[in-house]
């Protein structure tokens, strides 16, 4: 993250995120605030052409992939509410909507958004400017995944550790350094059981076939022109032994044939995620 800016991908997510709501039908994952969100100006602009984020070929498979992961993650939280979750933790999250769309009570679902202090600012006045009045059940927690630990930023907000909580870390772990990533992910694993986690993460570029290299390197130039570079990357079968090792009794590392299998069957339209997505869901 580029000092003290908020996150331009952050934007961008949200902007697909918005874009999904125009384009695509059925929709994967319905969000009646994506267009409010992003404001006025971007909202029209984006009315006026949904596809002025449809640059090249590959764009629909980011567009499906980033609404497929919040819909998996949501779908998650429901059964993880069921269980006993009493806390949700949206981690580095951007304009995420669940908080202004919740439909669980105050006493049902406390949540928390936490994100790099610069981008929750951002967020927080953009919020005002769209008139989206941020409910009694959600607490900011401004914490910077690199130099301050989940812990400590959660505690001051309020977050308490004894219950049951769901976390989502969506579009984020690529961004940060491994050992951050495992940090907080060992941090996830000491909640209590019944606790859960929906991440997603990039594959090491050493497993790849070429095509999909130049894929990602496309990605890789255009995320650290946006002053967000690329840093973690993981095996998949490694990244499923060290969440075992920490503690996550159970854990589903969803691909790109799972995902489409669930999420974007029988589509007329031939929406679907890409050969890079991976999605795990681990739970305490
Ligand atoms: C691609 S955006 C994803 C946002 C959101 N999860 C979504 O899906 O719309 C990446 C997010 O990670 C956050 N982030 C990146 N580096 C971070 C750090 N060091 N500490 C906290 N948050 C960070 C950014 O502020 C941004 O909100």
């Amino acid at each position: 993250m580029k000092e003290d800016r908020p996150s331009a991908t952050a934007l961008r997510v949200a902007m697909r995120r918005a874009a999904h709501q125009l384009l695509d039908d059925p929709k994967v994952f319905d969000d009646p605030v994506a267009l409010r969100v992003i404001g006025k100006e971007n909202a029209s602009a984006l009315q006026a052409d949904p596809r002025q984020f449809e640059a090249t070929p590959l764009s629909p498979y980011m567009r499906a992939f980033i609404a497929a992961r919040s819909r998996y993650a949501e779908d998650e939280l429901a059964l993880g509410v069921r269980r006993g979750a009493r806390q949700y933790v949206i981690l580095g999250a951007g304009l995420d909507t669940f908080a202004y769309r919740n439909p669980y009570s105050e006493e049902v679902l406390r949540v928390f958004e936490v994100d790099y202090p610069a981008t929750q600012t951002w967020k927080r006045a953009r919020l005002k400017e769209t008139g989206i009045a941020p409910p009694g059940n959600l607490t900011f927690a401004p914490v910077d995944f690199e130099t301050q630990t989940l812990e400590g930023g959660l505690r001051s907000a309020g977050y308490d550790p004894v219950k049951c909580t769901f976390f989502s870390w969506l579009g984020v772990t690529e961004y940060l350094t491994t050992k951050v990533v495992m940090a907080t992910l060992r941090f996830i694993a000491s909640a209590p059981l019944g606790s859960g986690v929906v991440f997603d993460y990039m594959i090491s570029p050493s497993l790849l076939t070429p095509a999909q290299q130049s894929r990602l390197d496309g990605l890789s130039r255009r995320v650290a022109s946006a002053g967000e570079p690329l840093q973690a990357y993981f095996d998949p079968k490694l990244l499923a032994t060290d969440l075992r090792a920490m503690g996550f009794g159970y854990v589903e590392d969803k691909g790109p044939e799972e995902i489409n299998a669930v999420y974007f069957k029988n589509r007329k339209d031939g929406l679907r995620v890409g050969s890079l997505s991976h999605i795990i869901n681990a739970r305490v």
